[in-house]
């Protein structure tokens, strides 16, 4: 049997009507992403409630995530904090920043999120050299291009044990064409790089829903 976009979106809701109870903040950060003019490139409610999940059942207290956004991915991950638990969230465009700070507010979450404004590569730099403790969960969803170069910070970040999920590996199936499209190039490297890497255990998921065809994939640091 075929299916169309519209069946994977009517699933979708199908799935948030039975596990996802209505949410009026998550409803008004996604109404703050379309009034405020960004992309609504956010994960999608199902997915944002498997990151929610993920952090409760890792029992996660250190949360790193690259790309923010208006903050939708973040509040699902900060909701599911211990007390005491932290997000650390990487976003590039100030305005996007904003809009995210609002939200974290209005969700209150914001005593739990650190947003740090500039590119993802410098802060993660910064991280490194400050030599916290590391991250339990690492959820990469920044720019696609530089996947592999975040792939190498995030296991500077990790212990053994870390989860590390990267959202947007398979973009429609075209990761495997051989277009020379750096979000394309940067998806597949990153996969390669995933495979080759011994300090990891690696597997990747493809999805369909209410963004279409795309794909995660999540990898458990073993050593
Ligand atoms: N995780 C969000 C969606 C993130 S969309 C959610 O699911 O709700 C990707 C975000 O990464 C955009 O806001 C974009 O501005 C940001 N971004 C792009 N390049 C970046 C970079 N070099 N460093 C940090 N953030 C970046
Ligand atoms: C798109 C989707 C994403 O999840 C993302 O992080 C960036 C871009 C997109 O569909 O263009
Ligand atoms: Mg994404």
């Amino acid at each position: 049997m075929e299916t169309d976009s519209a069946t994977w979106n009517d699933v979708d809701h199908w799935i948030a009507e039975h596990l996802l109870p209505d949410d009026a903040v998550l409803g008004e950060v996604l109404a703050s992403t379309e009034q405020a003019g960004l992309p609504a490139i956010n994960v999608s409610p199902p997915q944002g409630k498997l990151l929610h999940l993920l952090v409760r059942a890792l029992g996660a207290r250190r949360v790193l995530e690259l790309g923010t956004l208006a903050g939708y991915s973040s509040i699902w991950i900060a909701r599911a904090l211990p007390a005491g638990g932290r997000l650390v969230t990487c976003e590039v465009d100030p305005h996007h920043a904003e809009v995210a700070r609002r939200n974290f507010e209005r969700a209150g979450v914001a005593d739990r999120v650190t947003l740090h404004l500039g590119p993802a590569a410098d802060t993660l730099e910064r991280l490194v050299a400050d030599g916290g403790e590391p991250y339990d969960l690492i959820f990469i969803d920044a720019d696609k291009n530089n996947y592999p170069v975040y792939l190498d910070w995030a296991l500077r970040l990790s212990r053994p044990g870390t989860v590390i999920v990267a959202d947007n590996v398979v973009r429609q199936g075209k990761v495997l064409d051989a277009a020379d499209d750096p979000v394309l190039t940067g998806a597949r490297l990153f996969m390669e790089r995933l495979g080759k890497e011994p300090r990891v255990a690696a597997t990747a998921v493809q999805t369909v829903g209410s963004k279409g065809y795309d794909g995660f994939a999540l990898a458990v640091v073993t050593s």
